[in-house]
C-alpha cells in the first residue's frame, strides 16, 4: 500500500510511518506539501497515486486561527477539498484528523459522533468546515476527532509542566477545562488501523478517562517525583486568550465501542509510558 502522510513534520504526522512498516509511507513535511495549495496537492497525489491519505497537517495554533481566519481556513478547511477531489480521482482513502473543539462544551455527558457540534472559535469552526469538505467529496473518507494531543518531548503540555516546574514557576493551572488526554502514538495506532482497513465515517478517538488540565499537571508531577510542586486551580478565562475553548470537550469513542474495536488504553497510562520512553524524566528530552 502507498500512503501519503501530510504534516510528516507535526507531531502526529511524525509518528505515522512507524505505523506502516511494510508499506510505502511519503510523509512531506509543510515545505515538502502545503495541502492548501490546490495544485501542489495534485501534483503530489497524481505522482504518488497513494491507495491511503492521513492528513495530519492542520494550523493548530487555536488563538494564532483567531488573530489570522483566513490562514485557518486555508489550512483547515479549503485543504480537505482539495485533498478530497485529488483523492478521489485516484481512488485513495482519506483518513483526517479533527478535533473536540467542533462541540461547546455544554454537556454533561461524553459527547458521541452523532451529537450536534457548536464551534466556538475560528480554529474550531474551520476544522468543522474541513470535516464538511471531505464529506462533500467524492473520496473514501474517515474523520477521526481526538483531544489534548501529547507526545513531543520539549513541545507539548507535559514538557511544559516540567520545564515551569523545574524551573520554579508553575504557580497556576486552569481547573474548568475537563478533556481526554490522547498519546500521539496511540492515536497513530488507530489511524492506521482505519486506513488499512478502509474503514468509513465519523469516529471519536482518544486515550480513555478524563481530566482537567490541573488533575494532568498533578499526575505529571507525581510521575516526575515532583509532588512538591503545587500549583494552584485557575479559571481558563483568566489566561484572557483570544480563542473560547471548550469546557467539557470528553469524547464517547462511541464508534469504536459500539463497532467492537479496542478502544485505547487510559490518558495515565498513556503518559506513564510516554514519561518512561521520552528522556522528560531525567531532563534529557526536553
Ligand atoms: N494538538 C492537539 O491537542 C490536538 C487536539 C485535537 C485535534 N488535533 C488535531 O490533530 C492533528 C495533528 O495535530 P498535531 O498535534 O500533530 O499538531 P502540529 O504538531 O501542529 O502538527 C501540524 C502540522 O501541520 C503542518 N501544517 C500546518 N499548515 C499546513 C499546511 N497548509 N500544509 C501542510 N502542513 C501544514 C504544521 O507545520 P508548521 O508547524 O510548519 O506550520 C505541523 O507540522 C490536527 O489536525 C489537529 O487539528 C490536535
Amino acid at each position: 500500500m502507498r500512503v501519503l502522510v501530510t504534516g510528516g513534520a507535526g507531531q502526529l504526522g511524525r509518528c505515522m510511518a512507524p505505523r506502516f512498516p511494510s508499506h510505502e509511507v511519503l510523509a512531506p513535511d509543510h515545505a515538502g506539501l502545503d495541502v492548501g495549495d490546490r495544485d501542489a496537492v495534485e501534483r503530489v497525489v497524481n505522482e504518488f497515486v497513494p491507495d491511503v491519505v492521513v492528513n495530519t497537517a492542520a494550523m493548530t495554533d487555536v488563538d494564532g486561527c483567531e488573530r489570522d481566519p483566513d490562514a485557518a481556513y486555508r489550512s483547515n478547511a479549503l485543504a480537505l477539498r482539495h485533498l478530497g477531489v485529488a483523492a478521489g480521482r485516484v481512488g485513495a482513502h482519506v483518513v483526517h484528523v479533527s478535533t473536540d473543539f467542533v462541540f461547546s462544551g455544554d454537556s454533561e455527558r461524553p459527547y458521541r459522533e452523532w451529537d450536534a457540534t457548536a464551534p466556538a472559535s475560528v480554529y474550531a469552526h474551520s476544522k468543522l468546515a474541513g470535516e464538511e469538505e471531505l464529506a462533500a467529496s467524492s473520496s473514501s473518507w474517515a474523520v477521526v476527532r481526538t483531544s489534548w494531543v501529547f507526545g513531543r518531548p520539549g513541545g507539548d503540555f507535559v514538557s511544559w509542566v516540567l520545564d515551569t516546574a523545574r524551573q520554579g514557576k508553575l504557580e497556576r493551572v486552569v481547573d474548568d477545562e475537563r478533556g481526554s488526554p490522547t498519546l500521539a502514538s496511540d492515536l497513530a495506532t488507530v489511524l492506521a488501523r482505519l486506513a488499512v482497513e478502509r474503514r468509513r465515517g465519523l469516529y471519536h478517538v482518544t486515550n480513555q478517562g478524563s481530566c482537567t488540565r490541573l488533575e494532568l499537571a498533578r499526575e505529571i508531577l507525581s510521575i516526575a517525583g515532583l509532588s512538591e510542586v503545587s500549583p494552584e486551580p485557575m479559571r481558563s478565562a483568566d489566561l484572557g486568550r483570544p480563542a473560547q475553548r471548550p469546557l467539557y470537550s470528553v469524547l464517547d469513542n462511541a464508534a469504536l465501542r459500539l463497532g467492537g474495536v479496542d478502544l485505547l488504553r487510559s490518558w495515565q497510562d498513556a503518559l506513564a509510558a510516554y514519561l518512561a520512553e521520552s528522556g522528560l524524566l531525567d531532563g534529557s528530552g526536553s
